[in-house]
């Protein structure tokens, strides 16, 4: 099993690297030869189009589908052969696409949910009590069931629920799937003060590369499974042709596609 704790110290080094990673469900390849690598307190976007690739990719490093060649090192360890469940104890949490929060149960049972996957022990108050301070239009709905929170709060429970495993780094599978563009606007908010404030890594996968890049610090661009291009995320808003080729941006910037 890899090291409990990880090896980097400095804010800013690498916590998670993807080294040449091939991933295929079958005769499907999804990901070919994909490499990027996650700094601590920053944010490393992932845009691509549907069908890019960029849910295999997270679901890879969690440990839910086996790459076929590459490796995962988090904190400088390989971590590519692990189960889901040693990947999310070692600091490494998970909010799946569809946020994944149980609609049947109340704001504070998700995040209770949430702690069970704490790297120590289990610390039910504290992990809650976190989510509250970081969110609390949470607080204030806490014994109600999550099926009646909007769609941007249930994001908030979703990331507020993988917080309460106190992870090193956080995987967030297109955060701002179906919510109002003010509503994406706060959730990026949120996140960018998250890897800011507290020192986590963020690889946030988005088909909606606008609101992602203005947040991101890095990015990679996936198309059908390979890198296109990578870089300072500052940078890669200039790009016309890349916006419009490869995210499925207009001119102005806005989505050509609805839905997703
Ligand atoms: N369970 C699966 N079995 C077979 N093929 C799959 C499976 N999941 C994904 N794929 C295929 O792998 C490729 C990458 O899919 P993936 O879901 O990773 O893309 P994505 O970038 O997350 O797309 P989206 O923006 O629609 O969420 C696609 O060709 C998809 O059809
Ligand atoms: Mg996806």
């Amino acid at each position: 099993m890899a090291q409990e704790t990880p090896g980097w110290e400095k804010e800013g080094q690498n916590v998670l690297e993807v080294d040449h990673l091939s991933v295929a469900y079958g005769p499907v390849t999804a990901l070919t030869d994909v490499s990027l690598e996650v700094p601590s307190g920053a944010i490393t976007a992932v845009l691509g189009a549907n069908g890019a690739g960029k849910t295999t990719l997270l679901r890879t490093i969690s440990g839910l589908v086996r790459a076929k060649e590459g490796r995962i090192s988090y904190g400088g360890a390989e971590i590519g052969r692990l189960a889901p469940e040693q990947v999310v104890r070692l600091g490494i949490a998970h909010v799946p696409e569809g946020r994944g929060v149980i609609t049947e149960l109340t704001v504070e049972e998700n995040i209770r949910l949430g702690a069970l996957w704490r790297r120590r022990a289990p610390d039910y108050q504290e992990g809650v009590a976190t989510a509250f301070e970081l969110f609390p239009p949470l607080a204030d709905r806490k014994r109600r069931l999550a099926a009646t929170l909007s769609g941007g709060e249930r994001q908030m429970l979703a990331i507020a629920r993988a917080l309460a495993a106190k992870p090193e780094v956080l995987l967030l599978d297109e955060p701002s799937l179906g919510l109002a563009p003010l509503v994406t606007e706060e959730v990026m908010r949120v996140i960018s003060r998250l890897a800011r404030d507290s020192g986590l890594g963020v690889l946030l996968v988005e088909q909606n590369a606008s609101s992602a890049l203005s947040i991101a610090d890095g990015a990679t661009v996936l198309n059908l499974g390979r890198v296109v291009v990578s870089g300072k995320a500052a940078t890669m808003g200039d790009s016309d042709e890349l916006l419009r080729h490869y995210l499925g941006l207009d001119e102005s910037g806005g989505r050509r596609k609805g839905g997703k």
